[in-house]
């Protein structure tokens, strides 16, 4: 394994990635989510580790198969999330955020299942907010690099590199939702303290490998 790994870009390298949604129980039968399959995030730790590094991949869930050579972390929660990936940040050199996690949690998770005969016609949820892990990880003294995902809807130029300066970061990939959300193909858009650069449309896989070379441009010194 060590001859097969020797020359790849990030032979050596240790990378954390999250992907998936994270759900938020409202009760044992419910819970609200984001709307992510986890695709991307799976093809960047194919792509990472293809390019040579050690990677670990902590997912909220997801129908999807770890890809070989991967190391996953299974997780529900942006808390769960957020208690693996700040375990895990101090011996990693590279973290790469995909999951969509939950803005907000429940704050009154209910233990049995609520009844509709005792909701009158509706439900108010009240609403926590979540530990931002990435911004904690870009804080870290000593962490991790960190590349940052962002899906908007609008305005993609102005929130998105107004997002990577928010949470400190030195990437950060922009797309619009509506062309990435339940698609095989991701359009993205690099925003960096050089500005922003449009990549092809190309399928998640190439994506991913394109990302991956990209974040090894950024990262690895020539003849390290
Ligand atoms: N992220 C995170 N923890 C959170 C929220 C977001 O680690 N609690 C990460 C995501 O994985 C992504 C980046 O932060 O890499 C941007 O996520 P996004 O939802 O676009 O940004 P927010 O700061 O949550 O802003 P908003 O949802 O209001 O656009
Ligand atoms: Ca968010």
């Amino acid at each position: 394994t060590q001859a097969f790994f020797q020359g790849k870009a990030l032979a050596g390298k240790n990378i954390l990635v999250t992907a998936g949604p994270t759900q938020e129980d409202i009760d044992p039968v419910r819970f609200i989510s984001n709307r992510s399959s986890g695709k991307m995030g799976y093809a960047i730790a194919r792509a990472a580790w293809e390019a040579g590094a050690r990677v670990t991949l902590v997912s909220g869930p997801t129908a999807l198969d770890a890809p070989y050579g991967v190391e996953r972390i299974n997780v529900k929660t942006a808390r769960q999330m957020h208690a693996h990936v700040m375990q895990l940040a101090p011996e990693q050199d590279i973290f790469i955020s995909v999951a969509a996690v939950a803005d907000w949690r429940v704050s009154n998770t209910q233990t049995q299942k609520v009844k509709k005969t005792g909701t009158q016609g509706g439900l108010d949820l009240a609403l926590t907010e979540n530990p931002d892990i990435l911004a904690e990880v870009a804080a870290l003294a000593n962490g991790p690099w960190c590349v940052g995902f962002a899906a908007e809807t609008e305005n993609l130029h102005e929130y998105a590199e107004a997002k990577r300066q928010r949470k400190k970061i030195p990437l950060l990939v922009g797309n619009l939702a509506q062309e990435t959300m339940e698609s095989d193909q991701s359009r993205m858009v690099l925003f960096d303290d050089q500005g922003s650069h449009p990549l092809p449309v190309l399928d998640k896989l190439d994506a991913a490998r394109r990302l991956v070379a990209e974040i090894a441009n950024r990262t690895v010194r020539p003849g390290a």
